[in-house]
């Protein structure tokens, strides 16, 4: 079997931060989100991997490399614009020959993995099996209606979804999808739709079967889902502490220090993981907070927040619930007049007491 990564698109809901990176590449406890799908596939027994790439290819591909590090190797497949997930199948159909393969979208997140699926695939050999899931807004997703242990409709973002099991974005195919994606038109967005191949698929008789996740499932796109994302991986993590702490600081809890970081005359209490040259000073770092590489923190209290690299936060008195990006700095400034002095970039949101 192949697998196919999706790290292309725009990135849209999580702008600021995606005008300037790949939204498969935001840190969730210190390690692109890109990384976790990845992984997941070498351990389901997957290694030969194309990712589809997008406006932000070189930035993926200085990330991910040749695929070595995650034992797998890795084929890039530039898409021109980004058309629909059933486009990438198009372009990506070179790569894939007739293999069956699992499509898996690289800003999703699976904390149990996708290994007892592909072994399902594997042994019932359908056309397709997606993965679905209840949740509260089926409207934001693909939903599908199920008789039985049939998938007889799905429809992608429909205002009046009429059930609340929507689809995870990892899908298995066999490759007569490719018929399918070669068959339809593209949706109101302007996008061939993998939802409607699917219909697709299931009007022409195929079998398409439902595997229903219990535990939970991630889309990261937006900066809440990352925070929650943020907050599951950390409470899975083991503890590990690479990093210096002086006597006159407090660990409490899981504390993760990376190589490198400097914990001086500061509280962290955990779940946290504080990365790589990075440097906390005279702070407090509270539970379910990433900070990235060669950040400083000095006289700041945060919690519960991503912050990206080269970041500095001095004097900030309480800062959480929050995305930071990169090389960013927060200080308080000693001029008159005291007033909020900022310089955001496009589509930043900022909330104050
Ligand atoms: C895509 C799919 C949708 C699926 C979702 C899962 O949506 O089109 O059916 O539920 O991924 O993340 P998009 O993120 O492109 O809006």
């Amino acid at each position: 079997m192949r697998g196919l990564i999706l790290s292309g698109g725009r990135g849209t809901r999580l702008r600021p931060i995606t005008h300037t990176g790949a939204k498969q590449l935001v840190p969730v406890a210190n390690k692109p989100v890109l990384f976790y799908g990845i992984e997941a596939l070498v351990a389901a027994g997957i290694t030969e991997i194309g990712v589809v790439v997008g406006d932000t290819a070189e930035e993926v591909r200085a990330a991910v490399g040749d695929g070595a590090r995650f034992g797998a190797r890795v084929t890039y497949l530039p898409q021109a614009a980004p058309l629909g997930l059933a486009h990438a199948v198009q372009i990506a159909r070179p790569f894939l020959q007739d293999h069956p393969f699992v499509m898996y979208l690289g800003d999703n997140f699976i904390p149990g993995g996708i290994t007892a699926v592909v072994a399902e695939f594997a042994a019932r050999r359908p056309d397709a099996l997606i993965l679905l899931k209840r949740m509260p807004h089926p409207e934001r997703f693909g939903v599908a209606v199920l008789d039985g242990e049939r998938v007889v409709r799905l429809e992608e973002k429909p205002a009046r979804p009429s059930s609340d099991l929507i689809l995870v974005g990892v899908y298995l195919f066999q490759p007569t999808i490719f018929e399918a994606v070669d068959a339809i038109e593209p949706s109101a967005r302007g996008e061939l739709e993998i939802t409607d191949a699917l219909q697709w698929q299931i009007d022409h008789g195929r079998a398409v079967i439902p595997h229903l996740i219990e535990g939970p499932w991630i889309d990261t796109g937006k900066m809440d889902d990352l925070l929650e994302c943020n907050r599951v991986v950390l409470d899975m993590l083991p503890e590990r502490r690479e990093g210096t702490v002086s006597e006159d600081s407090r660990l409490v809890g899981k504390v993760i220090l990376e190589a490198g970081s400097e914990v001086r005359g500061s509280s962290l209490r955990g779940p946290c993981i504080i990365g790589e040259r990075t440097r906390i000073v005279d702070a407090y770092v509270g539970p379910y907070t990433a900070i990235y590489h060669d950040v400083v923190i000095e006289r700041s209290e945060v919690q519960h927040a991503i912050v990206l690299e080269d970041t500095v936060i001095c004097d900030v008195p309480k800062l959480e619930d929050s995305l930071i990006g990169r090389s960013v700095r927060i200080a308080r400034s000693q001029r008159r007049p005291q007033a909020y002095k900022l310089m955001l970039g496009d589509h930043s949101q900022v909330e104050l007491p």
